[in-house]
């Protein structure tokens, strides 16, 4: 259906694609997989018309393709779900949907045709999500099913979907693999994105490895281990991804108290964090883990209970004076919450309202000052490219996470708040991740770790409250922590001694 050979794309002088052969069958899943910046959005873009090719061919049912426009992909049946969302936060769904491509009769928009077409674009997967709402005010779930619709409407041969459950989790990524599996049946050839390696074993057919902007391999996916597709993308095989942590918890630093947010979200909560701990939080998304995490660093409007910290019983904290008093937070979504993509990197470390007195003088200063403190902390994550001073939307999908993590560690903190903090990234950052999550403890920092991935919660954290539909459903102590005891917890079942 589709083929392409020696695909290559360069940026100035570096070389992101070199010289991949690529090819999709009819109703194949086709998984592409690598390391943060490997190539795989590069290669996407390029199959999707977003950025012209620097050399390759490209056919489409034996077609070649010479110069492959968004436009003529889309003629072409080719859709994409990229890794950023697309959509305009102050609009409502129709307008989001059929933004640039309006249905007219003369100069008449067709408002109630849309609104049908909309609704029958939702419903044919099954995605409920009100029309008249702003996009702003949607879920991430309900956002994403949107850009899904979005990229589908018209005749799909060809989906690619970039990452597409990178800020979902179980519960939240059921209706988009219905759709997956619906495409799938119809024919449609899909291109599949992602850095969880039970996903790609579950729906792939085939899996091509990039590493270095080439291409490594394409197998059946049925025929290779996890073990031989790492070592495929990494070039070697891959040591433990955790180490033991040696902590020795002291005094209590934070504790929240009959805490209950105005949304409803977070219901009479109640935990604390000492010292020198990593305290996970656990439960499905939606059980809100998250918006706990906001209403602790003032995202969230509290209605009830308080906050204890430094000695201050809190019940409207804000994130200026968390910051200043040592507590810093790392969102789940960077999209939303996190860069300012056409900044350089440095900034975008900087920028975080940090009040480090050393970075605010004058402004030849501020560069020199900035280089020099943000070049540990992003040599400790491993930025790659190592380039501070290029725009943040030129680096891949893991590295502008990277970015976000580093802000952190520019300052000493005593509490860090973390919300999916491996969410998109590589095994290698994973890895470093969890090296920096247990360099803090160590040190005597308080962590606070709020994440699906049930694995990260079981070799790293002391202490776990499971969460469901607002409540804290159970405490989990050091010698209960197994991956079956936090998830009998996960649907709300009462806590049994
Ligand atoms: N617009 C751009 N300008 C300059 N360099 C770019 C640009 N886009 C990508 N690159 C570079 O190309 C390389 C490949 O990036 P790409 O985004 O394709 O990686 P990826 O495999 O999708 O990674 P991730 O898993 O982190 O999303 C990286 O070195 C990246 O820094
Ligand atoms: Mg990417």
């Amino acid at each position: 259906m589709l083929n392409a050979e020696g695909l290559t794309k360069t940026f100035g002088g570096v070389t992101a694609l070199d010289q991949v052969d690529f090819d999709l069958r009819p109703g194949e899943i086709h998984a592409l997989l690598g390391e943060n910046g490997a190539g795989k959005s590069t290669l996407i873009n390029l199959i999707s018309g977003t950025y012209p090719r620097s050399a390759g061919t490209l056919a489409v049912d034996g077609h070649a393709v010479e110069h492959l426009t968004p436009q003529l992909a889309r003629t072409l049946g080719i859709a994409a779900v990229f890794q950023e969302f697309s959509l305009v936060p102050e609009l409502n769904v129709v307008q989001n949907l059929f933004l640039g491509r309006e249905l007219r009769q003369g100069p008449f928009l067709r408002s109630r045709a849309m609104r049908q077409e909309a609704d029958a674009l939702l419903n044919r997967f099954g995605f409920r999500v009100p029309l008249d709402a702003a996009v702003a005010d949607l879920s991430r779930a309900q956002r994403q099913m949107v850009e899904i619709a979005k990229a589908l409407r018209g005749r799909s041969r060809v989906v690619i979907f970039d990452e597409p459950t990178a800020s979902l989790t179980d519960g939240e990524a059921e209706p988009l693999f219905a759709a997956i599996a619906q495409l799938k049946a119809d024919g449609v050839a899909i291109i599949y994105v992602s850095h969880r390696m039970s996903e790609i074993r579950s729906i792939s057919d085939r899996v091509t490895v990039l590493r270095g902007g080439k291409r490594i391999g394409t197998v059946e996916t049925a025929d290779v281990s996890d073990a031989e597709l790492i070592e495929m993308m990494v070039g070697r095989p891959v040591d433990e991804l955790y180490s033991s942590l040696t902590l020795s918890p002291g005094d209590e630093r934070l504790s929240v108290r009959g805490l209950s947010t105005r949304s409803g979200r977070v219901r009479d909560v109640s935990m604390t964090a000492r010292a020198g701990e990593v305290v996970g939080l656990a439960g499905l998304v939606g059980c809100g883990r998250s918006e706990l995490c906001r209403a602790i660093f003032g995202l969230e409007e509290v209605a009830h209970g308080t906050i204890r910290y430094h000695g201050e019983s809190l019940h409207a904290p804000t994130p200026h004076h968390m910051l200043r008093q040592g507590l810093c937070y790392f969102p789940a979504d960077r999209g939303a919450e996190g860069l300012a993509l056409n900044r350089p990197a440095r900034e975008n470390v900087t920028m975080a309202g940090l009040n480090l007195p050393a970075l605010a003088t004058g402004p030849v200063l501020k560069v020199w000052t900035e280089r020099r403190a943000i070049a540990e902390p992003l040599e400790k994550l491993g930025l790659r490219p190592m380039a501070p001073e290029n725009n943040a939307a030129a680096f891949s999908g893991g590295n502008q996470q990277k970015l976000m993590l580093a802000r952190g560690l520019l300052k000493d903190f005593d509490v860090y708040l973390f919300d999916e903090p491996t969410v998109g990234i590589d095994v290698n950052a994973k890895r470093d991740v969890y090296a920096l999550i247990k360099q803090l403890a160590e040190g005597g920092a308080t962590v606070i770790l709020s994440t699906s991935e049930l694995p990260e919660l079981t070799h790293l954290a002391t202490r776990i409250y499971v969460m469901h539909e607002g409540r804290v459903m159970a405490e989990l102590g050091p010698d209960g922590i197994t991956e079956k005891s936090i998830l009998s917890h996960y649907f709300g079942e009462v806590a049994h001694a």
